[in-house]
């Protein structure tokens, strides 16, 4: 993984202290919790706190003093104030850069300068304009050039985030992508095939290719939960909140509802077909660039709120023809759990994944 995120200096010297995984969305703020007991690990606690529309407007903090005042008066979902100060926060994917980088074989061990330099043409912002941090690639040899994986993030919307964080009385340990967030809670890296994480939430639709070299490509897209109820609503002239209810209690099933909520969401289900099939060949095309013709993506794991869509599995492991899977995230603690089971139902989880992921960036 990479070294480091975007901050801080004294971060590694409290690497062991709880944080808060605090996941910053367009409409919501989710956090958790967790409690190590030796090698037992719980949730000490979790929840959420909506947002009005305009606080945050794709991924942009627009009303910096009211997101302030919601995050320093965070309750848990059992009514608790969280009096808990230091906080792992997710960064808007939509904003950064996860790029490879081909870069002529530096002569010196100095790669930070020829990284540097590749990365003027590679992305729309002046590098004094960004944070970026990268990791080489471990590919096969090649003399005269590396591949490094490199993330890059406007220094602006970074700062943004820390300084609210700051003002609601916080201490950022960390932020991150939500990709790196997302693949920590969802993937153990130890024996990786090819893996296309695909987040279906509320505003947005985000995607992140994994490899055992890391993520290597994440994208986002505006089908969401939102452009599902919009749909619903347009074709079956019902309210926004009837459409979200609909949207739930039938999803894609052909049985409920006369076949309409599943008809409706046929044209945004399409567009996101699209978009896997996008990424499938993106990934082919990067193996053979490498001349590795061997692996393709054999796995898609599905999380974010809107996943719990019903039927929305196997009509994407019938559209594009892979294995399509929903994963706890709490997956990868779960041994740890023991009689301490996730506080809420495994559907909700799939909302949290974020925070989980931020949140076991101090545990994993
Ligand atoms: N059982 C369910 N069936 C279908 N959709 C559901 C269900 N439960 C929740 N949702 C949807 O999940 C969405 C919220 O998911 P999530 O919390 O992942 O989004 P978000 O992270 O706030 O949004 P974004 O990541 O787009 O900013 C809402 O659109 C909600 O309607
Ligand atoms: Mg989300």
């Amino acid at each position: 993984m990479f070294r480091s995120s975007f901050i801080t200096t004294w971060a590694h010297a409290l690497a062991s202290l709880p944080v808060i995984g605090l996941d910053l969305s367009d409409l919501s703020v989710k956090f958790i919790r967790f409690d190590e007991r030796g090698k037992s690990i719980g949730v000490r606690y979790i929840g959420s706190a909506d947002l009005a529309g305009g606080v945050m407007v794709n991924g942009s903090i627009e009303k910096p003093k009211e997101l302030a005042g919601i995050l320093a008066n965070l309750k848990t979902n059992d009514g608790h104030k969280v009096t808990d100060r230091f906080v792992v926060a997710s960064l808007p994917e939509e904003k950064g850069f996860i790029k490879i980088l081909r870069i002529p074989r530096p002569k010196s061990e100095n790669i930070d300068a020829a990284v540097r330099w590749e990365l003027e043409g590679a992305i729309p912002l002046p590098v004094e304009e960004i944070y970026f941090d990268f990791e080489e690639v471990v590919s096969a040899g090649h003399s005269d050039h590396v591949d490094v994986l490199v993330l890059a993030y406007p220094r602006g919307i970074v700062d943004s985030y820390t300084s609210v964080l700051r003002e609601a009385g916080y201490v950022p340990m960390a932020l991150e992508l939500e990709s790196q967030a997302i693949a920590r809670a969802l993937i153990d890296r130890g024996n990786l095939d090819p893996v296309l994480i695909i987040d279906i939430g509320a505003t947005r639709t985000s995607f992140v290719l994994m490899t055992r070299e890391g993520i290597i490509h994440t994208s986002t897209m505006s089908v969401s939960g939102q452009s599902f109820e919009a749909e619903i609503a347009k074709a079956m002239n019902v309210s926004l909140e009837r459409a979200r209810e609909l949207k739930v209690t039938a999803g894609l099933d052909l049985k409920k509802e006369g076949g309409n909520v599943a008809r409706a969401l046929m044209q945004p289900l399409r567009l996101l077909l699209e978009e896997i099939m996008r990424h499938i060949e993106f990934y082919r095309d990067h193996k053979k660039d490498r001349g590795d013709l061997q692996n393709s993506i054999e796995k898609i794991l599905l999380t974010g709120g809107d996943s719990n869509l019903i039927g929305i599995e196997s009509y994407i492991s019938r559209g594009v023809k892979v294995t399509v899977e929903k994963v706890s995230p709490f997956s990868r603690v779960l041994p740890q759990m023991g009689q301490r089971l996730p506080p809420i139902p495994a559907n909700q989880a799939h909302a949290y994944t974020t925070a989980i992921g931020l949140a076991l960036r101090q545990i994993l």
